[in-house]
């Protein structure tokens, strides 16, 4: 089985840097594994997957199986870690126009407040079947909460009493109004467990039940998580790609690097760089230090903001996912008459002209001084995701550790709301 690779040869890390920096790095890693750091009552994704109820798993397959054979389309209400991780994950392995290719379609709420969002949404699912899933772990976050209450009116009147065996709730499991909800109607509900925050969250039934209903392959994807908690657990530095990615990151970082962008070339794995964007961004970003996640979609992005990293201010680094095996391919023809010049790529494929346009841009932008650091995976399927979720998981927790930073808390989360409540009355 081919593994996720790490390749630094373009990120202008050294060996010796690597060596220097690997005490910290290990020392961080020892501290997460064996949990006596900061928050280490959050630290349940490190072997959930060994250890999750798997009473409860059979029942998410089974909620999922109802919500394929009697719905259209899934609303899957949530926003930040509530949400993330599934969507970068049924839009990674559905891949792109999943929802005109792929039943049940997939549409999100809950994650803004935009009201014009909502009132085409509703537009979009009036006449078809609709299966509902709330995740959230307080129960109270405003855009979820209040987008439901619109959604359950919709269910109600659409269902009538039919309405609760249609609604599904992935909630704490004891407490919060999400909880009180679903017991007061009797909707299906699963639990989030205490230990894992939000932004670790894709691996529980947070991301799992959306995952099964969107018709994913949700074993494979716990045994993606297996073998990641089997590799990436080791403490042999140089065999370790957390290690040396979270060693490498915070090495360019001392260096003035301070914003990494996460590049790919498949549409299709936009979301994946949404999903991390939360991962490293609450995470690392506090006590005023992190490095400031981003991303680029190439080569589309190469037309907007390529200029930037070319030749922009030299505080940026790039980290690419490559998918070794793209889902598709298409051969470029002839053209009798070659007004365009293009007949030199004829017979080429897409895909291998997708490949020549990374390791062009990978050599202009290291020329440029940009460090690229490349991820490599074998084929976007739910068992590599799994292992990629974990690795940068990982990753960010070692990183975390090393920097004195607490991986697992979001205080500053707080001060936006405490304005918006009050300006709205509360
Ligand atoms: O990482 C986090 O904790 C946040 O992004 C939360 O997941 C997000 O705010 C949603 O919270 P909740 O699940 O309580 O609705």
């Amino acid at each position: 089985m081919k593994k996720i690779a790490l390749d630094l040869k373009g990120s202008f890390v050294t060996h010796e840097e690597l060596q220097n920096m690997k005490p910290q790095i290990m020392e961080a890693q020892k501290t997460l594994l064996n949990g006596s750091g900061i928050s280490s009552d959050m630290i349940g994704w490190v072997d959930y997957m060994n250890n999750y109820d798997e009473v409860e798993y059979e029942e998410i397959k089974a909620s999922a199986s109802y919500i394929i054979n009697n719905s259209d389309a899934i609303i899957l209400l949530g926003i930040g870690g509530s949400y993330l991780g599934a969507r970068a994950s049924i839009e990674a392995i559905r891949g792109d126009f999943h929802n005109e290719l792929c039943k049940p379609q997939v549409y999100y709420a809950g994650q803004n407040l935009s009201g014009a969002y909502l009132k085409n949404l509703l537009e979009v699912v009036k006449t078809k079947k609709v299966c509902i899933i709330v995740v959230s772990k307080s129960g109270t976050t405003l855009e979820t909460a209040l987008v439901f209450r619109i959604i359950r009116d919709m269910m109600d009147e659409k269902y009538k009493e039919q309405s609760k065996n249609r609604i599904f709730v992935v909630t704490d499991e004891k407490k919060g109004a999400l909880k009180s909800l679903s017991e007061l109607y009797g909707y299906k509900a699963f639990k989030i467990p205490d230990n894992i925050g939000g932004r670790y969250s894709v691996i529980t039934p947070v991301g799992l039940l959306p995952m099964a209903a969107a018709g994913l392959d949700t074993d494979k994807f716990i045994e993606g998580l297996r073998d990641a908690s089997n590799e990436y657990q080791t403490t042999d530095f140089e065999n370790n790609i957390c290690c040396l990615y979270a060693a490498a990151r915070n090495i360019l970082n001392k260096k003035g690097k301070e914003v990494e962008i996460l590049v790919g070339y498949e549409p299709s794995i936009i979301s994946i760089a949404e999903w991390w964007k939360q991962l490293f961004g609450e995470s690392e970003g506090k006590n005023e230090q992190g490095i400031f996640p981003a991303s680029l979609n190439f080569t589309t992005d190469l037309h907007s903001m390529g200029q930037f990293v070319q030749e922009g201010k030299k505080i940026i680094f790039e980290t690419t996912i490559v998918t070794e095996q793209p889902k598709g391919d298409i051969v470029v023809p002839a053209d009798s008459n070659d007004f365009d010049k293009l007949n030199y790529l004829s017979g080429r494929t897409f895909n291998d002209i997708n490949d020549k346009a990374f390791e062009g841009t990978f050599m202009a932008h290291n020329e440029g001084k940009v460090p690229g650091i490349v991820i490599k995976v074998p084929e976007m399927n739910e068992f590599y995701l799994g292992k990629l979720f974990y690795f940068f998981m990982m990753t960010c927790a070692i990183s975390g550790y090393t920097n004195n930073i607490d991986p697992f808390t979001q205080p500053g989360v707080e001060n936006y709301k405490k304005n918006m409540f009050r300006l709205l009355g509360k």
